[in-house]
Order: C-alpha cells, then sequence, then structure tokens
C-alpha cells in the first residue's frame, strides 16, 4: 500500500484482473471486519459505486467502495456543453456503406485541446440507451486536463495510446500508460488525464455492452495469450484541491458539466474489484500454428465483451503483436476473406504484414461485414514465392476492434479528407493466373 499523502511521485501498481483489491494513500484508513462502520476513519465518507447489477453472478460482479473528503452526490445540475465531434449509437448520420475504407491519421491541431476537447468519433454500432453496442473513437490532445475531470456513464473506455505518454489520475489512483499499452476506465469513474512528454493521440474502444474480460481459454488450457498476472490496477492516491474546478459527464450520447468546489479525486482508500486498469500489449503470450496454415485472428484476442450469444462478441480487442512465422506450405500473410464479424483496425507502431503501404500509424481502416478485403496485391505477389524459413515479424503492433455489429461511419469519418478516396485500387491489380491447362 502507498503510505504518501496527496498525488504521489512514484507510480505503483497492484497486479490481477478483477481482482478484490484493498488500497490506502493513508493507513489505516480502510475499516477493518466491517464494510460500513457507522464513522468511516479520518472523517471520510463512504460511497459505493457499482459497476455490474447488484444481482450479477459473483464471477461478473463488479463494485468498489470508496472512502472520500466528499461525498460526490454534493454536486450542481449538470448542463448541456458542446459536444464537438464526439457522437454515440446509433450512428444514423450517414448512410453506411459496404465499401473497405481507410484512414489517414489524424492530425493533432495547432489549437489548445485537451482529451476531452479532442475527442473524435469514427463510428460505431449499436444503442447507447440500450446498453448494447460500442463506439470508436480517435483522441488528440496537446495540453493536460486543468481543472478538469471526466467520467462516461455510457460505457468503459479501453484506450489504447499511439503516441505519447498518458498520465491518467482516477479516483483510485494514477497510472501512467505509455503506446504499446492499453488501459481501461470503468463506467463512470472520474479521472483526468496529463501529458507526460507532448502531445498525445491514441483510439478509443467505448464500450457499452457487457464488461470487458479475459477470454476463455478453452483446451488451450489455463495459460497463455494475456495473463491476468500482467494487468495492473493504481494504488490509492488522492489530491486535496478545493476551488472551482468542472466535471464533464458523458451521459446517453451528450457532454454535460458542472462546477464542483473541490477535485472529485478526493478518495482516500478503497476496495473493491471494479477499478482501472492497464496492460502492457508486449506481455502477450503469442500462441500461432506450428505446422501449416494459420489459425482465425480470436487467437489473438486480449479482450472480451460477449453477448448473450455463445461466440458472438459485442467487441473483442484484437492484437497483431511481434512474433515469429513458421507455417510450412502456407500463404503466410491473412488469406482473402469476407467475414460476419465486423473489423476496425489500428496501427500503434511499425507495418502491418498484410499490407504494402497505406496502413500507417494511427490510421485506421474498417472492412464491415461480408466487405472483401485481404492482402494487397504487392503483398499477394510477394508472400506467393517467399521463402518459408522462420521470419520474425518485428517492430509492429497492429489492432482490432472486431465487432458482431456493424460499425457504421460517423459524418466526420466519411467526409474528413483523410479518408483515402483511392483504398479500393490495392486490390485492383491482381493478374489472373487460371489455367485449364493440368
Ligand atoms: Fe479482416
Amino acid at each position: 500500500m502507498n503510505a504518501s499523502a496527496g498525488k504521489i511521485e512514484q507510480l505503483q501498481y497492484q497486479s490481477g484482473f478483477g481482482n478484490e483489491f484493498a488500497s490506502e494513500a493513508l493507513p489505516d484508513t480502510l475499516p477493518q471486519g466491517r464494510n460500513s462502520p457507522q464513522r468511516a476513519p479520518r472523517g471520510l465518507y463512504a460511497e459505493g459505486i457499482s459497476g455490474t447489477p447488484f444481482t450479477a453472478p459473483r464471477s461478473q460482479n463488479r463494485r468498489t467502495w470508496t472512502y472520500r473528503m466528499r461525498p460526490s452526490a454534493m454536486q450542481a445540475a449538470m448542463v448541456r456543453v458542446d459536444n464537438g465531434l464526439l457522437r454515440s449509437a446509433p450512428f444514423n448520420e450517414v448512410d453506411a456503406p459496404p465499401n473497405r475504407l481507410r484512414w489517414n491519421p489524424l492530425p493533432i491541431p495547432d489549437r489548445p485541446i485537451d482529451f476531452i476537447d479532442g475527442l473524435t468519433t469514427m463510428g460505431g454500432g449499436g444503442d447507447v440507451s440500450a446498453g448494447s453496442g460500442y463506439a470508436i473513437h480517435v483522441y488528440l490532445a496537446n495540453r493536460s486536463m486543468t481543472r478538469r475531470y471526466f467520467y462516461n456513464a455510457d460505457g468503459e473506455m479501453l484506450i489504447v495510446p499511439q503516441q505519447g505518454r498518458l498520465d491518467l489520475f482516477s479516483e483510485m489512483g494514477r497510472m501512467e500508460i505509455s503506446p504499446g499499452e492499453i488501459c481501461v476506465i470503468p463506467r463512470g469513474i472520474k479521472f483526468n488525464v496529463s501529458l507526460v512528454d507532448g502531445p498525445v493521440r491514441g483510439y478509443i474502444c467505448e464500450n457499452y455492452g457487457a464488461l470487458l474480460r479475459l477470454p476463455d481459454l478453452g483446451p488451450i488450457g489455463s495459460n497463455g495469450l494475456a495473463n491476468a498476472r500482467d494487468f495492473l490496477t493504481p494504488v490509492a492516491a488522492f489530491e486535496e484541491i478545493d476551488g472551482p474546478v468542472q466535471l464533464v459527464a458523458k451521459f446517453q450520447g451528450n457532454l454535460w458539466s458542472c462546477n464542483l468546489g473541490h477535485s472529485p479525486l478526493d478518495v482516500v482508500a478503497w476496495h473493491g474489484n471494479y477499478a482501472p486498469y492497464k496492460y502492457d500489449l508486449a506481455n502477450f503470450m503469442v500462441l500461432g500454428t506450428v505446422s501449416f496454415d494459420h489459425p482465425d485472428p480470436s487467437i489473438f484476442t486480449v479482450l472480451t465483451s460477449p453477448t448473450d450469444t455463445p461466440g458472438t462478441a459485442n467487441i473483442d480487442f484484437v492484437i497483431f503483436p511481434p512474433r515469429w512465422m513458421v507455417a510450412e506450405n502456407t500463404f503466410r500473410p491473412p488469406w482473402f476473406h469476407r467475414n460476419y464479424m465486423n473489423e476496425f483496425m489500428g496501427l500503434i507502431y511499425g507495418t502491418y504484414d498484410a499490407k504494402a503501404e497505406g496502413f500507417t500509424p494511427g490510421g485506421a481502416s474498417l472492412h464491415n461485414c461480408m466487405s472483401a478485403h485481404g492482402p494487397d496485391a504487392a503483398t499477394f505477389e510477394k508472400a506467393s514465392v517467399a521463402d518459408l524459413k522462420p521470419h520474425k515479424i518485428d517492430g509492429s503492433m497492429a489492432f482490432m476492434f472486431e465487432t458482431r455489429l456493424v460499425c457504421r461511419p460517423t459524418q466526420f469519418a466519411l467526409e474528413t479528407p483523410l479518408l483515402q478516396s483511392d483504398y479500393d485500387a490495392c486490390w485492383g491489380g491482381f493478374k489472373k493466373h487460371f489455367s485449364s491447362a493440368p
């Protein structure tokens, strides 16, 4: 446990996925033996936060008790504020095209913007009011959130940094997240974002559905893919700031705001299993074929948000990390395919092995339900005659938000000049090699 008061300088974490954590920024703050004493220690207020219905099965139940300087209920009415380019499902601004789409990276503007200002929605599916579906955003920021705090009542936020480190201070403590790591901020948890080393850009999957969890491993067994011990949750830390601050909420697709007389990050101790966490993608234990062919990309699933239909995810977060390719007699890049599931891809760094060019770090591609795609012509020609000695795909980290719900683009996503108008052309150069001769 961290024994220093205020904003801790040394970042500390506790490991495990969905564990029942207990953490104190000051010693002897958590009540012992009884969760709700008549008077909480140190004059604090006890406040519960439930991330699932009370009666969710125990294995999925998430809740945390916070011990804080003031109850969160001490808050004025919120008023609507401008959504900027933030949108929520259902996405009906424009018709969803069946076309393959690809975008250049969104530039970080020169005008001052923080993490909230720079939220730009690319698309999504489902319905936020039904608690089903998701939205995909890009975040851009060139300054820290100053005396400004945010929470999202619509869903949890899976944050995938692509450029720049984030200092993310939430009610449960501080985390630093670098490109190559991800973090998840649960629904409703208040936080702010400071920049560590300059402007930042990254991707966010806002998950309205069931909380992200580790996938079942089936015949893989008890080890492999993302291991629970590599997930890190912050230890308790608080800031004691009086004076006006702004609290911004995302609620039913819109941004709302009110002023508070103090920082909401005033939790001195907490216990529970509902808390932000981060994960270093380098810790992913990659599995793949050691004979021929390739498994489906579901073998690379880090986290999944399941639905009531078995095997049909609201969201799968899938990565394409550095790994050895050893398959014999095999076209090693992903083959051509048309899928039920919908694929939004991003690139954190490096070069993705199925595309020769055009898919750059910070950019994105979208291949929706039954829209044909696969390697471009240059990659096909090269991989068809490649010498199949063991080869390591290195220095690259692509990812996919894969979902059962068609990703319906926003008007911004379809009208921005960053949308590559010539994307279809990358599949235009295939030669006909067929011959009826034996
Ligand atoms: Fe695909």
